[in-house]
């Protein structure tokens, strides 16, 4: 049996083949890419277009396509793109009763097969699905994380380092909150190089880039009548490789609360060390009477999914 490590990457779509490749390029381990039975063959063709890369990229890992959550067995890391993507005018909690029996059933055949996997959940609307993959699997809270601040904050970046005219390796962004238009921007941890942002950008054209990170998603939803994968799936990825190379850093996920930031039994956003042991600390800021106004606001709007969520237990 391989000593390597094995990443299953659940949904063979747009994020699940980006997923993929990063994972192939990086090396990160034999990387499996399952799907539903009538989806079997496509992931067996990403697969092997993914192997066949390979031998022109130069990089040598085990992908392989499947529908039977056996070859999943053993994954170190499972991160989670089953489900349908946005559509134009959609939010992500329309999506909410289509994916939940997803998340359910993807829930089922991890806890099953893959006791031990660190979980990365993708699936929107982000922060009721990954909920409910870890009441379901009952796996350690620690083990089970979401990815979107790291996206979000990838978008502002973008956003003030255009405006800015400056390099974006040199931004530090920080969103947090649920994944959604009321995400929360943290002026005060976002610099240019430790330099605050407002020495840079005026107040209203701040205003006007924090309002279209909010709607990052949608707009390119709107562009491409689906949503995005490039960006999703290095976020995603960046979280699995903190956990694989137990790298221990800071990173805005979805993670469980249990008063921290006086939320309980609630997945949202805040900032979270990655390490071996998976969340191995959530890290509490010193939030503004305004931050935590917006705080309220996005955890509010998240409860609201995942009551909808419970009372379909
Ligand atoms: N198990 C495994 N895979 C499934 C299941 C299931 N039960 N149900 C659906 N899938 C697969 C679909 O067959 C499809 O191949 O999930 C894949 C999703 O791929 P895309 O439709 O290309 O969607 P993608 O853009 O990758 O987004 C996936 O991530 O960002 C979120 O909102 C987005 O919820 C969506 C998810």
């Amino acid at each position: 049996m391989s000593t390597r490590k094995k990443i299953a990457i659940i949904g063979a779509g747009n994020i699940g083949g980006e997923l993929a490749n990063l994972c192939a390029q990086k090396e990160l381990g034999d990387v499996v890419l399952f799907d539903i039975p009538a989806k079997a063959e496509y992931a067996k063709g990403k697969a092997l277009d993914l192997e066949q890369n390979g031998a022109v990229l130069g990089y040598d890992v085990k992908i392989t396509g499947t529908s039977d959550w056996r070859d999943c067995a053993g994954a170190d890391v499972i991160i989670v793109t089953a489900g349908v993507p946005r559509k134009p005018g959609q939010s992500r909690d329309d999506l909410v009763a289509t994916n939940l029996p997803i998340i359910r059933s993807v829930a089922d055949g991890a806890k099953e097969h893959c006791p031990n996997a660190f979980v990365v959940v993708i699936s929107n609307p982000l922060d009721a699905m990954v909920y409910e993959l870890q009441r379901r699997t009952g796996f350690p809270k620690e083990k089970v994380v979401g990815m979107a601040g790291v996206l979000d904050s990838a978008r502002f970046s973008l956003f003030l380092a255009r405006e800015m005219n400056l390099n974006i390796k040199d931004i530090r962004a920080m969103v947090l909150g649920g994944h959604g238009d009321d995400m929360v921007p943290i002026l005060s941890a976002t610099t240019v190089n430790g330099v605050p942002v407002g020495a840079f950008v005026p107040k209203e054209k701040l205003d006007a880039i924090i309002a279209r990170t909010r709607v990052g998603g949608g707009e390119i939803v709107k562009l491409m009548g689906t949503s995005a994968y490039y960006a999703p799936a290095s976020a995603a990825v960046s979280m699995a490789e903190s956990f694989l190379f137990d790298q221990k850093r800071l990173l805005p996920c979805a993670a469980y609360l249990d008063g921290q930031y006086g939320y309980k039994d609630i997945y949202i956003g805040v900032p979270v060390v990655i390490g071996g042991k998976g969340v191995e600390k959530i890290v509490e800021l010193e939030l503004s009477a305004d931050e935590k106004a917006m705080m309220a606001k996005s955890a509010a709007s998240v409860q609201g999914i995942v009551d909808v969520v419970k009372k379909s237990a």
